[in-house]
């Protein structure tokens, strides 16, 4: 699909698509079609940033991994049943992806795609693992590869946390800034 207006209809009927989600799934769907290899969603949810980013993905494989169970970081719970209707919103939209259902600091799933993601979107909106979850899957992301961050509220850890963190320990030499808004991204050099 060359052309998020052709994706929006789709997203319409199954989320409901406010603009700032809109703004999201079209830099995910752009940011897809620019990657060039493996992409892959850290938080699945219901789906709808799933679809996106497999609309723009042409050839490349685009993975979610979510454990669908677990307690968010304004106390929300995530289930089965959330589960349920990722995988009922996929099959509507004739969506191709590879789902791993596990805890994202899986390290199995971590050696797996090592060096080898061209494309990671972070997106289980628990800010206080932000900085965990990058040490944990930067080693992923292959040069020239872009890891890409949910914007979150940063009154804990988030973007600017782990911005300040990388400055202060000199890890951002191995990567560039670049802003994608509503999302942050990193680039690695
Ligand atoms: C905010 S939702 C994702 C929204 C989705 N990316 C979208 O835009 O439609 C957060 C998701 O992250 C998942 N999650 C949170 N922490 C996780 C962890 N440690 N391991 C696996 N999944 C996790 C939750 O189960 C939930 O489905």
């Amino acid at each position: 699909m060359r052309n998020f207006n052709e994706v929006l209809p789709i997203l319409k009927r199954l989320f409901r698509m406010n603009q700032y989600r809109i703004n999201k799934c079209r830099i995910l769907f752009e940011l897809a079609q620019q990657a060039d290899g493996e992409i892959v969603e850290l938080g699945s949810f219901h789906g709808m940033s799933t679809i996106a980013l497999e609309r723009g993905s042409g050839d490349n494989q685009v993975s979610a991994i979510d454990s669908w169970n677990n307690v968010g970081w304004v106390g929300e719970t995530y289930t089965q049943n959330d589960y349920r209707i990722f995988e009922d919103n996929i099959e509507q939209a004739g969506a191709s992806i590879k789902v791993f259902k596990t805890d994202i600091a899986d390290k199995k799933r971590i050696d797996y795609f090592e060096d080898k993601v061209a494309l990671l979107f972070w997106d289980t909106g628990v800010e206080d693992c932000l900085m965990e979850h990058f040490r944990l899957w930067s080693k992923c992301i292959k040069p020239g590869g872009l890891f890409l961050i949910h914007d979150t509220a940063d009154y804990r850890l988030g973007w600017n946390g782990l911005k300040e963190y990388m400055q202060a320990y000199g890890d951002l030499w191995e990567f560039e800034v670049e802003e994608y808004a509503p999302l942050h991204g990193l680039r690695k050099v």
